[in-house]
């Protein structure tokens, strides 16, 4: 008895322990599962969902994929141009701006966000270009 009572203890800590390391693990790993999904809709309230049901983007959308426009171009990251979310933080999107940026994407450009050039886009219909700007400029967060 005398053995045994320590022993019986010293193993009752040790399942303890493990209990409490087996424990602390699952409750980091349920959190770590919990916060992701959570994180992930707060992003994905994006500016595609926040606009798909917009006819101005369904006919904009549908032309800037049929152009170069997504190798240049993201909805909401800087990649070699400005993010259409950054575009249309700058423009109200009135009649005015969507003619002179229509013309800037048929024309080309450079120097109102940077040193990189746009290349002009001289195949596109002044009225594709204006639906694509149209689109671009409803991006707004
Ligand atoms: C080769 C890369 C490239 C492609 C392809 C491209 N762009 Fe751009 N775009 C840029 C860059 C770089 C700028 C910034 C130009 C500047 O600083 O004046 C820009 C600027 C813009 C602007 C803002 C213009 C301003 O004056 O603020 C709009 C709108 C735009 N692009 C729309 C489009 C559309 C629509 C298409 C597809 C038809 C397109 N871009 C294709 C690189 C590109």
């Amino acid at each position: 008895m005398k053995i045994t009572k320590p022993l019986n203890l010293a193993l009752l800590a040790v399942a303890g322990l493990t209990f409490a390391c087996g424990g602390g693990e699952k409750a980091a790993e349920t959190t770590a599962e919990t916060s992701a999904p959570a994180a992930a809709p707060a992003q994905e309230v994006s500016l595609e969902d926040k606009y798909k049901d917009d006819p101005i983007y369904i006919k904009g959308l549908e032309k800037v994929k049929g152009s170069d426009c997504t190798s240049c171009h993201m909805v909401d990251r800087k990649i070699v141009g400005p993010s259409y979310a950054e575009v249309a933080a700058k423009y109200e999107s009135t009649e005015e701006n969507i003619t002179m940026l229509a013309q800037k994407v048929i024309a080309g450009g450079v120097g109102v966000w940077g040193e990189v050039p746009m290349p002009a886009h001289p195949g596109l219909s002044e009225e594709d270009a204006k639906d694509m700007v149209r689109y671009v400029l409803l991006l707004k967060k």
